[in-house]
């Protein structure tokens, strides 16, 4: 893909697939868009899809499928134990990362409950690259704590740092002596991370991770879940792997881990997760929870053909040319933003492309929740569905204390495969209008506030009456236009 030139200079992602099947998309009104953000209490997760034009709220589980997948889904051997299918995947899994065991889950929540019940005790501490809401809230509700280790620079909005997703191993072996190891429930290392701006760790900071680990004993557990986006960027900016394989660097990233899970909404395109090792102590001691919260060992809460589409989705991760178009879309839109002056997370990431709220609409004050604010106006101003990745995402304190964000992100994720060109072109249309007239967004409020994982189901008002004057504008600016 990225060796493709374009002889007037222009280039731009090019596709190493075609589409064969299509489904229809609504562009509502911007006065039906308006109606549609007040009913969801201006929180995205609540919208619904027919109000929709691009649906950018997240990679998990809409990524568009092969048809090699959906050929495999029609040969699924249904059975409760022992199906075919599960040992396809046992074997896919074997294969790929060389981990003899393998527990299937739903999910990868489901993986991260069953670490944490497994691992954490209360007082335990787990040190990891950065946290996502899930895996820090099962940590939490077993009596854990987190501990993030990153390097400063991957808190550092615009930067030039390949790695942004790289643990400090100084701060990681002060954190170890704070402590003391045996405090340490296990090492949590996660690929492509995600609350920072999909942003990968580089194989040699693995690397010394697991030195520092197998000096103090201590777990390493990889959350593969975005892996497919670290190994490209593996690949194409970790000098010492250009001439390595996909299959090898994962590999080697696999050797270094002692147990792997992930999401398979995110990692093999389909819906799904596990988790593998290749230690049978380990196995053992997660092992009795999954037919406890997932099903029996052999399907673990999914469906057979699921399982069907996540082995060839995993063997399909493995072809760069499958992997780099996330990435490649993701940097388009990156670039193409930052030319209309567009506040963004750079490098770009993986995943999707990230909006720097606390630039964009820097009049208004976290705790008014400045990345959910400018969730709700690009929904406004184009029925493109972000997700709010800030202070919204974080959950009070025992104390009730908000703690706020060190970012305040909007995310566009770029499901794989999913939108052409035409509409990322969109999208960086309406963004960049929506930038220049900025001053009209103002804050939210909640109304409604669940006490964990607030940001899935709470609702939130507008502080002044913002959203109309928008509306009134754009109609201004783009008349009768959609
Ligand atoms: C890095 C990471 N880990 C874990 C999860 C949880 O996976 P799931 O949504 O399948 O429960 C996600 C989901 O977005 C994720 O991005």
């Amino acid at each position: 893909m990225s060796d493709v030139k374009f002889y007037y200079g222009d280039n731009v992602p090019l596709e190493m697939h075609k589409v064969r099947i299509i489904q229809k998309l609504n562009l509502v009104p911007i006065e039906r868009r308006l109606a549609a953000i007040t009913e969801a209490g201006n929180n995205t997760f609540l919208l619904k899809n027919r109000d929709v034009f691009l649906d950018m709220l997240t990679d998990s589980g809409v990524n568009a499928m092969s048809d090699k997948q959906l050929a495999a889904m029609m040969e699924a051997d249904d059975s409760y134990a022992g199906s075919e299918t599960f040992t396809k995947l046992e074997s896919k899994i074997e294969e790929i990362f060389s981990k003899k065991f393998f527990l299937p889950a739903h999910q990868g929540r489901a993986c991260e409950n069953i670490l944490a019940q497994s691992f954490v005790k209360p007082g335990s501490v787990v040190p990891m690259n950065y946290h996502f809401t899930t895996s820090k809230s099962h940590i939490v509700l077993n009596g854990g704590f987190v501990e993030e280790v990153l390097i400063d620079e991957g808190l550092n909005i615009n930067s030039e740092y390949p790695f942004k997703g790289n643990i400090d191993i100084e701060k990681l072996k002060a954190v170890i002596k704070k402590y003391g190891a045996d405090k340490i429930a296990f090492i949590r290392l996660e690929a492509g991370t995600n609350l920072i701006g999909g942003q990968p760790f580089s194989l040699e900071n693995m690397r010394e991770v697991r030195k520092v680990c197998d000096d103090f004993q201590l777990t390493v557990v990889l959350d593969a879940s975005l892996l497919a986006d670290n190994l490209y960027f593996i690949k194409t900016r970790e000098e010492s792997c250009q001439n390595m394989s996909i299959r090898e660097i994962t590999r080697a990233m696999s050797d270094l881990a002692d147990i792997i899970y992930f999401s398979a909404r995110k990692l093999g395109c389909a819906r799904g997760g596990g988790i593998c090792t290749d230690n049978e102590q380990l196995y053992l001691k997660i092992r009795e929870l999954v037919p406890l919260y997932e099903g029996f060992l052999t399907y673990g809460g999914m469906s057979v053909r699921e399982m069907e589409a996540i082995t060839v989705g995993l063997d399909e991760t493995m072809d760069e040319d499958m992997i780099n178009q996330g990435p490649q879309f993701i940097a388009y839109m990156t670039q193409e933003l930052q030319k209309r002056g567009v506040p963004v997370v750079t490098p770009p990431g993986g995943l999707g492309c990230h909006l720097n709220a606390m630039a964009f609409v820097e009049h208004i004050p976290q705790n008014r929740y400045p990345a959910g604010a400018l969730a709700s106006a690009v929904f406004v101003a184009s029925g493109v569905r972000g997700m709010e990745r800030g202070t919204m995402s974080e959950q009070r304190d025992e104390h009730g204390n908000e703690p706020l964000s060190n970012m305040e992100l909007l995310r566009l994720a770029m499901p794989r495969r999913v939108f052409t060109l035409s509409q990322v072109k969109y999208a960086v249309d309406r963004i960049g209008w929506l930038y220049e007239n900025r001053q009209l967004i103002d804050g939210l409020t909640f109304v409604e506030e669940p006490k964990i994982l607030r940001f899935f189901f709470g609702k939130l008002a507008q502080v002044t009456d913002w959203q109309t004057k928008l509306a009134a504008k754009f109609r201004a600016d783009f008349g009768e236009s959609l």
